[in-house]
């Protein structure tokens, strides 16, 4: 178990996950690359925020596939349901605590992007149960080093070999990859006991 320091979310820097130079950092063409989509999945956005990546999935998986965007902030969710409002195949989701009213394995995609340093263990283990056994949980997060004023301080950022170790104690096998952005890292993860060959 991680006794590490967790950083509690402010909804007032809402605005900050919608500014230009976010995109422009992290393009959610990018982003969507890295899921590898073939267009009918379920993908589970975890910690979702205002929905600018839940959005862009959406489109891409519509209309077989769907996109559940999960937040347990009612502040953050507020913005995510305006956004996702008239979005087909998405849905977003108000959780308490780590308890995803999904059953296990439903996702075939899950995206947590920036949102490890603002999570416990617990939550996690609750993604590794809705992982189905061939899915991909696409991690993407700060690399230490880099905070700015608008950023996560250095003290609560993993790095990927803690990040790594964590995902393991969830029973999540993951893998560090290239990372396409400058100041994040990238990790690909699958149910342990699945390997990583191609399902
Ligand atoms: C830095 S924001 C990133 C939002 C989005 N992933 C993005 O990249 O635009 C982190 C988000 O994770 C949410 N969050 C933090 N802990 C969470 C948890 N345990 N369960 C669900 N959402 C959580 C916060 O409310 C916040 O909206």
């Amino acid at each position: 178990m991680s006794d590490r320091e967790v950083m509690q979310w402010d909804a007032g820097k809402a605005h900050v996950l919608d500014a230009p130079e976010r995109e422009r950092e992290m393009p959610a063409a990018t982003v969507l690359e890295l899921l590898s989509l073939e267009g009918s999945e379920t993908v589970v956005d975890y910690g979702a925020g205002t929905g600018r990546l839940a959005l862009a999935i959406a489109e891409r998986v519509a209309p077989q596939g769907r996109v559940i965007a999960v937040e347990d902030s009612s502040d953050m969710f507020e913005l995510l349901s305006e956004r996702l409002a008239d979005v087909a195949c998405a849905e977003p989701m108000l959780i308490e605590g780590d308890d995803v009213p999904l059953p296990n394995r439903t996702a075939n995609r899950i995206l947590a992007v920036d949102v490890l340093h603002h999570i416990r263990p617990a939550t996690l283990a609750e993604m590794r149960r809705l992982l189905a056994p061939d899915a991909l949980l696409l991690m993407i997060d700060w690399e230490r080093g880099h905070s700015r004023e608008d950023g996560p301080p250095d003290g609560v950022l993993l790095t990927p070999s803690q990040a790594i170790r964590e995902l393991a104690a969830a029973g999540l096998e993951a893998q560090l990859v290239e990372s396409p952005f400058a100041h994040r890292y990238v990790l690909l993860a699958r149910a342990e006991k699945c390997g990583w060959e191609q399902a």
